[in-house]
C-alpha cells in the first residue's frame, strides 16, 4: 500500500513519529506541510502527523487541509503528537475534514516530551526515554491497523479537558500570530541566523545581526528551541529551563522541510 504522511514539526517529535510510522508501514512518502511538495504518485492512504498546540489543531494544519488536493474515499489517518493533553484535537480535525468530505478513519494520540518551554523543560533523561519507548510501542501497535485500513473512534482527552481547553483554544487562536511579541533575544546571541532558517512561517528577519519577529507566528517554538545559544526567551522564565529537540532529528532535517 502506498501511503503519504504529511508532517509538521517544531522540535522534531512529530517528524520522528512520522518516520517511525513510515518505517512500520513501508512504501511511505514523507511530505512536510511546510515544504510545498506533492506526492509523487497517487496514494492509497494519507496521514497527518502534527503537534497539539493550545489543546487543538495548529492553524497551519487546517490551512494545509483546506488547500490540499483531496480524494474522496481515500483512507485518512492522523497522529496528534502531544505532551499529555490531546484534549479535543482529533475530534476537531475529524470535524474540519468532514467539511471537505474527507473521512478521518483513525486518530491516534502519541505522547512525547513537551516543548512548551515557558512551562518548563522536557523532563529528565529517564522520563524522556520512557516516553520514547511507550510512543514507539504505540506506533508499532497501530501500524498494522492503519495498513489494514481499520476504522476506529478517534482518541480524545477527558471531558473536562475538552470543555475547558477547547474554550481556551477558541479564545486564543485569533491571537497566535501576534504571540511572538513575547519573544526577546539576550546577549548570548552570536548572530548565527539559525532561528531565521528554522521558522516555517518565515516570520523572523535578522536585523543588525539579531532576530526580529514579524507577527505572523505559528507558535511552533522551533526558533526558541533550536537556538544553539539558548539566547531566545519567551516571557520571564525560559532562561531557567533547558532547551529541547528530539535527539534523532537534526537541524538540517528541519531546514530541509521548509520551502
Ligand atoms: C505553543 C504550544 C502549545 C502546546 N500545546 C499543547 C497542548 O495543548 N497539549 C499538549 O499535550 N502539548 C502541547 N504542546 C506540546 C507539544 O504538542 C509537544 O511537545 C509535541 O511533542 C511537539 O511536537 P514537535 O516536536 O513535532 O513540534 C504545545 C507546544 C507548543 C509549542
Ligand atoms: S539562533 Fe540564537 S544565536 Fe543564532 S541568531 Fe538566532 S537568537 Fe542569535
Ligand atoms: S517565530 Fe518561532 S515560534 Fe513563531 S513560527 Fe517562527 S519558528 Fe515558530
Amino acid at each position: 500500500m502506498k501511503t503519504v504522511i504529511y508532517y509538521y514539526t517544531g522540535t522534531g517529535n512529530s517528524l520522528w513519529t512520522a518516520r517511525t510510522l513510515a518505517q512500520e508501514l513501508g512504501d511511505t512518502e514523507l511530505i512536510p506541510m511546510t515544504g510545498g511538495t506533492k506526492p509523487q504518485s497517487k496514494p492509497e492512504a494519507a496521514g497527518f502527523v502534527f503537534p497539539v498546540h493550545m489543546w487543538g489543531v495548529p492553524g497551519r494544519i487546517l490551512e494545509f487541509i483546506r488547500d490540499m488536493e483531496k480524494s474522496e474515499g481515500l483512507y485518512y489517518f492522523a497522529v496528534a503528537v502531544n505532551a499529555g493533553q490531546v484534549s479535543r484535537t482529533l475530534i476537531q480535525l475529524e470535524e474540519e475534514m468532514r467539511q471537505y468530505k474527507m473521512r478521518l478513519s483513525a486518530g491516534i494520540s502519541v505522547e512525547l516530551p513537551g516543548n512548551y518551554v515557558p512551562w518548563g523543560g522536557p523532563g529528565t533523561e529517564e522520563e524522556m526515554k520512557k516516553l520514547g519507548i511507550k510512543a514507539e510501542e504505540k506506533i508499532k501497535k497501530w501500524a498494522p491497523r492503519i495498513k489494514a485500513k481499520e476504522e476506529a473512534k478517534v482518541e480524545r482527552g477527558p471531558l473536562w479537558q475538552r470543555i475547558v481547553f477547547t474554550y481556551i483554544y477558541n479564545m486564543t487562536k485569533k491571537h497566535i500570530n501576534m504571540m511572538d511579541k513575547n519573544f526577546t533575544v539576550d546577549d548570548k546571541c552570536n548572530s548565527c541566523g539559525i532561528c531565521e532558517k528554522v521558522c516555517p512561517a518565515h516570520n523572523i528577519n535578522m536585523v543588525s545581526g539579531k532576530p526580529e519577529w514579524n507577527r505572523k507566528c505559528q507558535q511552533c517554538f522551533a526558533c526558541i528551541q533550536w537556538c544553539p545559544q539558548a539566547a531566545i526567551q519567551y516571557g520571564k522564565d525560559t532562561a531557567k529551563y533547558p532547551r529541547y529537540h528530539h535527539p534523532s532529528v537534526k537541524l538540517s532535517d528541519i531546514t530541509a522541510s521548509i520551502k
